[in-house]
C-alpha cells in the first residue's frame, strides 16, 4: 500500500511556483496576487482561508483578506465582489463557501470576473472545463488529477466511482477524468444519495473518488484489492480525547479500507493540501494571462 502523500506533492509544487515567482520578480514583471473574501466566523472556513493566505506568503504572493460579518447582505458582498473584479493589482479571488443564508451562492458566483475566477466556479469556466478549453479548473479535482499524475496512477481504461455529485467537487471530477487528456480516459461512474445498489458499483472500482461529505462511510467491505482510494472528506467529528474536542475524519474508513488499497490519500495531508497548492497555481496563471 502507498500512500499519496498530498503534503509533500504538494510542497513539491509550492516549491515550484516559488520559483516561478522568484522568476518574474527578477524579470521585473508582477507579483500575483490572490484575494480571499470570508464571510462569517464558521471554523472550517477560517481555517482553510487562513491556510489559503498563509500559503501565499510562502510562495511569494501578494494577498488580501477580506473579512466580512455574518450579517453582511448580498448586496455588500456584490459590491465587494465588484471591488475586487476592478481592482487591477488584483489577479485572482476567491469568496469562501459555504455563504450564510441570506446570500444567493449562485448569483455571488456569477458576479465574478471570469479572467479573475481562480476557483473556477463562474458558469463561463465550468462550460470551457466541459468543453475541454483552456481554462481555471477547481482546485480540488484539479489537485487530485495531478497527485494521480505525479504517483503514475494509470486512469486509462479504469473503472473510476466518484461518490458524491457537488458542482465543487464530484461533478467537476466525473468529467475531467471521463476526458480525452494525460490523466483521464477512465470509464466514470458517479454515484450519490438516490444511488441504488452502491456497494456492487464500488466494489467494481479501480479508483474511488470519495467525496460525499459523510465521515467514514466507505469502508473495506465495498472495495475490491488493489483499488487506488481519493478520500476528499474532511469532517470535524467530536472527540473528547483531544485537546480541541474533535478530530478530523475523512469520507473512508482509513482502518479498513487501507489494508485493501493500492494506493490511499491520508486525511489530513491528502487532498486538502493540494486544493491549496492549485489555487496558488491558478492564481499563478491569472497573473501570466494579464502580462
Ligand atoms: N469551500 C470548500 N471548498 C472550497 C473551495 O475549493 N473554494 C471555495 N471558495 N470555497 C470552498
Amino acid at each position: 500500500m502507498v500512500i499519496l502523500d498530498g503534503k509533500k506533492t504538494s510542497n513539491d509544487l509550492k516549491d515550484e511556483i516559488a520559483i516561478a515567482v522568484a522568476k518574474r520578480r527578477s524579470e521585473g514583471k508582477k507579483i500575483p496576487h490572490l484575494a480571499a473574501i470570508l464571510v462569517g466566523t464558521d471554523g472550517a472556513s477560517m481555517t482553510y482561508v487562513n491556510s489559503k493566505v498563509k500559503s501565499c506568503e510562502k510562495v511569494g504572493f501578494n494577498s488580501t483578506l477580506i473579512d466580512l460579518p455574518e450579517d453582511t447582505t448580498e448586496d455588500q458582498l456584490l459590491n465587494e465582489i465588484d471591488d475586487l473584479n476592478k481592482d487591477n493589482d488584483i489577479d485572482g479571488f476567491i469568496v469562501q463557501l459555504p455563504l450564510p443564508k441570506q446570500i444567493d451562492e449562485q448569483k455571488v458566483l456569477m458576479a465574478v470576473d471570469p479572467n479573475k475566477d481562480v476557483d473556477g466556479f463562474h458558469p463561463v469556466n465550468v462550460g470551457k472545463m466541459t468543453l475541454d478549453l483552456p481554462t481555471f479548473l477547481p482546485a480540488t479535482p484539479y489537485g487530485i488529477m495531478e497527485l494521480l499524475k505525479r504517483y503514475k496512477v494509470e486512469t486509462s481504461g479504469k473503472n473510476v466511482v466518484v461518490i458524491g455529485r457537488s458542482h465543487i467537487v464530484g461533478r467537476p471530477m466525473s468529467i475531467l477524468l471521463s476526458q480525452k487528456r494525460d490523466v483521464g480516459n477512465a470509464t466514470v461512474t458517479l454515484v450519490h444519495s438516490r444511488t441504488k445498489n452502491l456497494e456492487e458499483i464500488t466494489k467494481e472500482a479501480d479508483i474511488i473518488v470519495a467525496a460525499l461529505g459523510k465521515a467514514e462511510f466507505l469502508t473495506g467491505d465495498m472495495v475490491k484489492d488493489g483499488v487506488t482510494i481519493i478520500d476528499v472528506g474532511i469532517t470535524r467529528v467530536k472527540d473528547d480525547s483531544k485537546k480541541r474536542g474533535y478530530r478530523l475524519a475523512g469520507d473512508v474508513d482509513f482502518e479498513s479500507v487501507s489494508k485493501k488499497a493500492g494506493f490511499i490519500t491520508p486525511v489530513p495531508g491528502g487532498v486538502g493540501p493540494m486544493t491549496i497548492a492549485m489555487l496558488l497555481k491558478n492564481t499563478l496563471l491569472a497573473c501570466e494571462n494579464r502580462d
